[in-house]
């Protein structure tokens, strides 16, 4: 029996997040909430011959808060892609002014109505937006770093499609040899591809320091080029929801026990996760996208990260990078929260 909730199910990536949600077995109830059309994409769904029971929440008025109150009771997993996407020329910063407050009011309602549910914040900046969330959490006595996870799994999908491009090898073949850290935008996604002997060996004989930067830049900034061939319609969401859906996906498998060693990275708190304490100590950040293993209950069980992970110059520099940009999404959140003391 799980419950998963969908907050901003209407939207670009909600709706195909919602599909795929439905056509899992283990899902016994989908429970779509929206401030617009949540209902009707929930019967739509409804007539897809899956177990899950979609139910669509959308409030009637402004003060109307039974809406999300209904469609979060119960729930074991939340995931949150409500919010406003980019346009041509937008950072994902940017997004920052209208975001923060949705996931705030969002996650302020989960501690009210869930407050054990698994936490999967989609909306951008992911940076910030997971800071703000724990921020919340906090305020309200249910933070648990182990529940709450910012979803950078796209910025591995990416990695994983660009290099099987590069090195013309099977992208089946490079899934759970590489993976991404850092965080979810620009300089502070950092791709390591050098994780796996046999992976190892065909980028050091096949990619040329040209073309690696090319793959670097891609999988940095492959969401601009959504933005632009979508000019002005938005940004990645059938990715996304693809990639949203696997995260997703994973943790089920880990609960079901499906998986018994189901491995993704996600944006975390890192001293509050097995293994994380030092870790943060070492990079001098809070919060950073790593591999995480779960447990049976979906919650973050320890990191899989070591030394190994970075062999080369470079990446111990992008991750230099990648840390200081991250250093002012993080602030940047918690002075959202807690305003200046
Ligand atoms: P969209 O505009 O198509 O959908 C957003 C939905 O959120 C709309 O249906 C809207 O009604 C709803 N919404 C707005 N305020 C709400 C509230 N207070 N409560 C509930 N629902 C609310 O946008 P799209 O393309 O689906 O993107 C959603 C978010 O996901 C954006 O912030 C975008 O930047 C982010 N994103 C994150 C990625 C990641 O890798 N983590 C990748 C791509 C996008």
């Amino acid at each position: 029996m799980v419950k998963v909730t969908i907050a901003g199910a209407a939207g670009g990536i909600g709706q195909t997040l919602s599909l795929l949600c439905k056509l899992n077995p283990d899902i016994t109830e989908l429970s779509l909430y929206d401030i617009a059309n949540a209902e009707g994409v929930a019967v739509d769904l409804s007539h897809v011959n899956s177990p899950a029971r979609a139910t669509g929440h959308q409030p009637r008025d402004k003060s109307d808060q039974d809406a999300l109150k209904n469609s979060l009771i119960g729930s074991d997993i939340v995931i949150i892609p409500a919010g406003v996407p980019r346009k041509p020329g937008m950072t994902r910063q940017d997004l920052f002014k209208i975001n923060a407050g949705i996931v705030r009011s969002l996650v302020g309602a989960v501690a009210k109505y869930c407050p054990e549910a698994l936490l999967l914040i989609i909306s951008n900046p992911v940076n910030s937006t997971v800071v703000i969330a724990a921020e919340e959490l906090k305020k309200n006595n249910c933070f648990n770093p182990r529940k709450l996870f910012g979803v950078t799994t796209l910025d591995l999908v990416r990695a994983e499609t660009f290099l099987s491009y590069e090195l013309n090898y099977p992208v089946e073949d490079i899934r759970g040899k590489i993976t991404v850290v850092g965080g979810h935008s620009g300089d502070t996604i950092v791709p390591l591809i050098h994780i796996n002997t046999e992976i190892s060996k065909i980028v050091s004989s096949k990619l040329s320091p040209e073309r690696l930067e090319n793959f670097i830049h891609r999988v940095q900034y492959g969401g601009d080029e959504v933005v632009q061939a979508k000019s002005g319609k938005g940004s990645a969401t059938l990715s996304m929801a693809y990639a949203g859906y696997r995260f997703t996906e994973t943790i089920l498998n880990a609960i079901t026990g499906k998986e018994n060693k189901a491995l993704e990275p996600a944006y975390i708190y890192l001293p509050g996760v097995p293994g994380g304490e030092e870790l943060s100590r070492k990079l001098g950040v809070e919060y950073f996208a790593v591999p995480i293993e779960f447990d049976n209950k979906g919650e973050a069980k320890r990191i899989i990260f070591n030394n190994n992970f970075i062999s080369k110059n470079y990446e111990a520099q992008m991750i230099e990078i990648a840390k200081k940009s991250l250093t002012k999404s993080i602030v940047q959140g918690q002075l959202f929260v807690n305003g200046s003391k």
